[in-house]
Formats: structure tokens, C-alpha cells, sequence
């Protein structure tokens, strides 16, 4: 799981693949590396463990025109040094890859490999493929492009590869099963990535490689090749309109804590103009409507926080328009027996639409004839390509690992869909749409939140040494301490778990004891009472309670070690409100801890291996 990017033309490479590394960090950020063909045909390569700024120190060979590739690593195969970052060279050091994805069978190759007497210096998969091309090139003397696709109809597994051979100095192959590549081509110059963003700013005229294609760029001419035979494939080039804003942080320290803060805006930027007072519009969908619409059952599939949002969806697309909706992660789908078929709709949610699983599982669902949706925030993702209709959240790059302004506006359009949904099967009268569209007073609800965050900041200060936390809600709000336990998890590296409010007696409260924080997320509705009595089970076992709520009362009060109380608002977006709290308490307890925030130990922003 990992980001490539190459660069094939007349310019000195550095400066090209560097910036494209920065895009792709967030794909994984624990070692980077980059090879080039020095102006003396010299090859050269360094290689850091950690992030892309660590290479772009180590990089002192600035004699490298024209031709080169880059990756930046989240390791699979293999512990995350400099040794096993990658590119990759065979023994004879002509051929260098790099390489997206996991082979599966290396292992077995490996060994008919060292039976060649071939030693290897890395523990990873990529380096039993880029020394089987060797082998094919060297021993089996077949010429280069040759010896790529022998090598690859030998691999099981996922591939995205970029490849350059010191014997063929002008020439780079690019090949792809199941990791995308994109290949962006401008005059007589080439930029290969893993999406496009590295390359969008130098050329908007973007191929993306289909599975089991290679491009093989030669010179100033480039063809596009079977894996699987010699045969030439057509040139499907697409225009991107598509601009990339840079990034910055602006007044906030971390990204993650910039992105909270702009759920003030995102959340309204991703219902304007989809919204009407009396109907909700969402284009993205009007193709493919009247087969959603009378669609018998909607599987609802994601990883991580998205899935979280898809649990949201489930509740919100089944109590407003009767249609069942199954949830299940994109790992699961993609292997399960499912129910899938023509009358079947399929929503696959993610930030980044290139999380593999979630791929696949698109995939999947596309064979057995099911109409795709996508709702995704980054246009010209796969997931927005691989889907028959889709929905973009439209709220800007996401550049903190974890997830915050994506998941409330994936709930935002989950909402809007649900109703629209309702309002077409006649499930929902005209005077209750009209008010649960009407939702700009709600949106206002959203900036109040950030009042409480000075008490935030001192109940996470409070509780940054505990070492597990409870996350309970009911109803919509199981989802939301899922995520909110997630949350802590991933950027405070505090074990976290998320429970139905009721179910935690069944297992749970036997962890419970005066360290051990419970967050209960208290909004005032039909299961106020029922939370309360799993609040005292809880107290009475000597656990801290903290409550997120909306309802200002005596009874919380008393019970709460700490209270969180948020504006009441629409049912609805409750969850909203309890969730940027959630939020923002994961990010206050991280930075006491002095833990980087945006690139978490272990993470990348996107999981682009299975
Ligand atoms: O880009 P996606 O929404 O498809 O990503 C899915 C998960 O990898 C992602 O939500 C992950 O769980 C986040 N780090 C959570 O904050």
C-alpha cells in the first residue's frame, strides 16, 4: 500500500517525483525512495526510512535528467526500514521497480529463485518480482518488455508497477492488476502515479491503465500492451477538468484539527445546490434513478470510518423509505455470499475512492449486475470512476489520517438520499420533508459546538493517561461511539471500544473500574431513560462517566464526572454535533500526549492493499 509516481521526459526528475511523493504520502509515510538514470547512464538510488522529507535531505545527486520513478511505502512485506523501501533492483542492478500491492505467491518464487542462486537483499514481495524479470531478462535472455510480461503472467496478487532498465535508457514500463495507475501524458513527456493527483498539475490528459494493461513509453511514442499477450490495446485517454488546491494548515497546528473546525462550512458545501425546500436533487444520482428507486434491498459498503457512516445510512435510508439495507465492510463483501443482484443497489462510501477493499467490492457488485453508487470526496478517484452513479461529499481535501469532515458529510448526503428516497416511494409526507429540509438553522448548531472545545481540551487533559475507554450510544449514536472510539485509537494510541449503550453488560462492564472512562453519548430521545439506567450500571461499578448530550438536566449532572452538552437540534443531527465533540476530545487527548496528530504510527490515509 503505497504511492508511485515516475516521470519520463527532457526535465531533471527531482524536483517532479519529489513533489508528487508529497501528494502521495498519504499513502503510506514510513520509508521513501527514489531511482533515476544519471545523464552518465549510471543508476542511481536513495533510499530513506521515514517520510518523503527525510529523502528529500538524503538527495544529493542532482544529475539525473529525464527519467525516473518514486515510491513512498507502507510496509507490507517486511518491516518499514531502508533496506526493503523500495525501488527494488534485480542482482545484475540494470532493472529497478517499483511496486503497489502485495504478490501473494513470492515466497514460492523466491525459492526457484535462490535454486537460480539469486540473493536477495530485502524481506519483501516486490523484490521477488523485480528479480524475476532480471532473471527472465539476464537467464532467459528475453528483451525487456518481454521479460516484464513473462515475469507478470507469473504472479498472483495485486500489482501496480513502474519499471526502467539501464540497457534501455529510454524506455519505462508501467503495468497494473488491481492497484491503479493513471499515466498522464503531455507532449513528449510522461507522469505515471497511483492517482492523479502528482500529475494533474503538469497535464490534464489522464489514461488510466485497466487491469492486466501495460504502458510501454519509448522515446517520445508510448503503446498500450496486454499483460497477457503481445497484443496492443486501445489508447482511452480522458480529459480531467480537475484542479488540486495546494494545502496549508492556516492559523491550526495540526491538519486533522483544521478539517474538525471546518465542518462549520464543509457539512453546508455538500448539501448546496442539491437541496430544494421542498425536494432533494442529488444529479449524480438522476441516471440511475428510477433503478434505485425501485431497487429491492441496498448493501451499503465502506472500511473504517466510512463504514461507520454507512451503519448511519442503514438507519436513516430504513426508517424513512422502508427499503432494507445491509451494511457490511468492503474486506467481507468482496468475499462473502452475498444477495447481490440486478434489482440490488450497491453504495460503496470512501474519502479517498482508492481504498482497495472498497474496490473491490465495487467490482464485485458490478458483476453481479448491481447499479454502483459511489458517495466519495476526491473527484477522479477510482471509486468515482468504478461506480455507475455517485454522489461527491465536496468537502476538500482530507489530509489528517483521521477521517473527521468526510464522515459528517457522508452522513449529510446518507440524509438528503434517505429522504429522497422516501419522498419518491411516497414513504414521507410533504410536510415532513419540508421540514427536514429545512436544515439551515441546524447548520448553525454546528459552530456553537466549538464553544465547548476549551472544556474539551480539559477533560481530554484529564483523562490522556487512562488506558482503555468506553465509546456507548443507541441507535445512531452506536455508530457515532464507534467512531468516536476509533478516533481515540488511532491518533492516541488509547484502546478504545464502541458499544450499543445496553450491550456493554453483556461483556464489556467487566473492564469497568474507577480508571476506566465511559463515554455515553445522551441525546434527548425515545431511549433517554434506558441510557440513563446503563449509566448508573456503570457508576455503580465506580467507572468515570463523561456524557455528551443535548439535554441540560439535573439527573445528567449528577451522574456526569464530566458533561459535554451540545445545542438541541433536529434528531438528526445530534449525531453531527456528538461527533465533532468526539472528535475533538480524540484530537485534545493526542496532542497532550505530544503524538503526531495527521500521520499516525502504523497508518496511511489510504489502504490501498487488501
Ligand atoms: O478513504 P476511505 O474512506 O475509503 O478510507 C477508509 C478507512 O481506511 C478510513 O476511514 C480509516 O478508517 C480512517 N483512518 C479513519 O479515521
Amino acid at each position: 500500500m503505497c504511492g508511485i509516481v515516475a516521470y519520463k521526459g527532457h526535465r531533471n526528475c527531482h524536483s517532479i517525483l519529489l513533489n508528487g511523493l508529497k501528494r502521495l504520502e498519504y499513502r503510506g509515510y514510513d520509508s521513501a525512495g527514489l531511482a533515476c538514470l544519471r545523464n552518465d547512464g549510471q543508476l542511481s538510488i536513495t533510499k530513506r526510512r521515514g517520510k518523503v522529507k527525510e529523502l528529500e535531505e538524503a538527495l544529493t545527486d542532482k544529475n539525473c535528467d529525464g527519467i525516473g520513478i518514486a515510491h513512498t511505502r507502507w510496509a507490507t512485506h517486511g518491516r518499514p526500514n531502508q533496506v526493503n523501501a523500495h525501488p527494488h533492483a534485480d542482482q545484475s542492478r540494470k532493472i529497478v521497480l517499483v511496486h503497489n500491492g502485495i504478490i501473494e505467491n513470492y515466497l514460492p518464487i523466491k525459492k526457484f529463485l535462490i535454486s537460480k542462486k539469486i540473493k536477495f537483499k530485502s524481506e519483501t514481495d516486490t523484490e521477488v518480482l523485480v528479480q524475476l524479470i532480471g532473471y527472465f531478462y539476464n537467464q532467459g535472455k528475453m528483451d525487456f518488455e518481454k521479460a516484464v510480461r513473462a515475469a507478470l503472467q507469473r504472479v498472483d496478487g495485486a500489482y501496480g508497477i513502474v519499471i526502467m532498465n539501464t540497457d534501455y535508457p529510454d524506455m519505462m514500463i508501467a503495468a497494473r492488476k488491481g492497484s491503479p495507475l493513471a499515466l498522464g501524458i503531455k507532449d513528449n513527456e510522461f507522469f505515471i502515479a497511483s492517482d492523479i493527483s502528482p500529475i494533474i498539475k503538469h497535464t490534464q490528459q489522464i489514461l488510466y491503465l485497466k487491469d492486466s494493461e501495460m504502458a510501454v513509453i519509448n522515446g517520445n511514442k508510448y503503446t498500450i500492451k496486454s499483460v497477457l499477450k503481445d497484443i496492443t490495446m486501445p489508447k482511452n485517454i480522458e480529459q480531467i477538468d480537475y484542479k488540486i488546491d495546494d494545502y496549508d494548515k492556516g492559523k491550526f497546528k495540526y491538519f486533522m484539527h483544521k478539517e474538525i473546525h471546518e465542518q462549520v462550512d464543509t457539512i453546508a458545501n455538500t448539501v448546496k445546490g442539491r437541496v430544494k425546500s421542498d425536494a432533494v436533487l442529488l444529479h449524480g444520482l438522476s441516471e440511475y434513478w428510477d433503478e434505485i428507486e425501485s431497487a429491492d434491498k441496498i448493501y451499503i459498503t465502506a472500511c473504517g470510518t466510512s463504514w461507520h457512516a454507512g451503519l448511519i445510512g442503514k438507519l436513516l435510508i430504513e426508517k424513512f423509505s422502508n427499503t432494507p439495507v445491509f451494511v457490511e465492510y468492503a474486506s467481507e463483501f468482496r468475499y462473502n455470499h452475498t444477495l447481490v443482484d440486478n434489482k440490488t443497489v450497491v453504495i460503496a462510501i470512501s474519502q479517498s475512492g482508492e481504498t482497495a477493499d472498497t474496490l473491490a467490492a465495487i467490482k464485485k457488485a458490478n458483476d453481479y449486475g448491481a447499479v454502483t453508487v459511489g458517495i466519495c470526496n476526491v473527484p477522479g478517484s477510482s471509486v468515482g470512476r468504478e461506480t455507475d452513479c455517485g454522489v461527491y461529499t465536496r468537502c476538500g481535501h482530507e489530509v489528517g489520517v483521521a477521517s473527521t469532515k468526510a464522515f459528517t458529510a457522508q452522513i449529510g448526503i446518507l440524509y438528503f438520499l434517505a429522504l429522497k428516497l422516501a419522498s419518491a416511494k411516497g414513504e414521507i409526507s410533504k410536510t415532513s420533508l419540508k421540514r427536514h429540509l429545512d436544515y439551515s438553522d441546524a447548520m448553525k448548531k454546528v459552530k456553537t459546538v466549538f464553544r465547548q472545545e476549551k472544556l474539551i481540551e480539559k477533560i481530554a487533559k484529564k483523562y490522556k493517561k487512562a488506558t482503555d475507554f468506553l465509546y456507548l450510544g443507541r441507535g445512531m449514536n452506536f455508530p457515532v461511539a464507534l467512531e468516536g472510539a476509533l478516533k481515540l485509537k488511532e491518533i492516541s494510541y488509547i484502546h478504545a471500544e464502541g458499544y450499543p449503550a445496553a450491550e456493554m453488560k453483556h461483556g464489556p462492564i467487566a473492564l469497568v473500574d474507577k480508571n476506566m472512562p465511559s463515554v455515553f453519548i445522551v441525546p434527548k430521545d425515545k431511549t433517554y431513560e434506558k441510557i440513563i439506567s446503563n449509566i448508573q450500571e456503570i457508576k455503580s461499578r465506580k467507572g468515570k462517566i463523561i456524557i455528551v448530550t443535548d439535554s441540560k438536566n439535573k439527573v445528567l449532572k449528577e451522574l456526569a464526572n464530566d458533561l459535554i452538552i451540545v445545542p438541541r437540534t433536529n434528531h438528526y443531527l445530534f449525531v453531527v454535533l456528538a461527533t465533532i465533540v468526539l472528535q475533538l476530545l480524540a484530537y485534545h487527548i493526542a496532542v497532550s500526549k505530544k503524538l503526531n496528530v495527521d500521520q499516525p504510527r502504523n497508518l496511511a490515509k489510504s489502504v490501498t492493499v487488501e
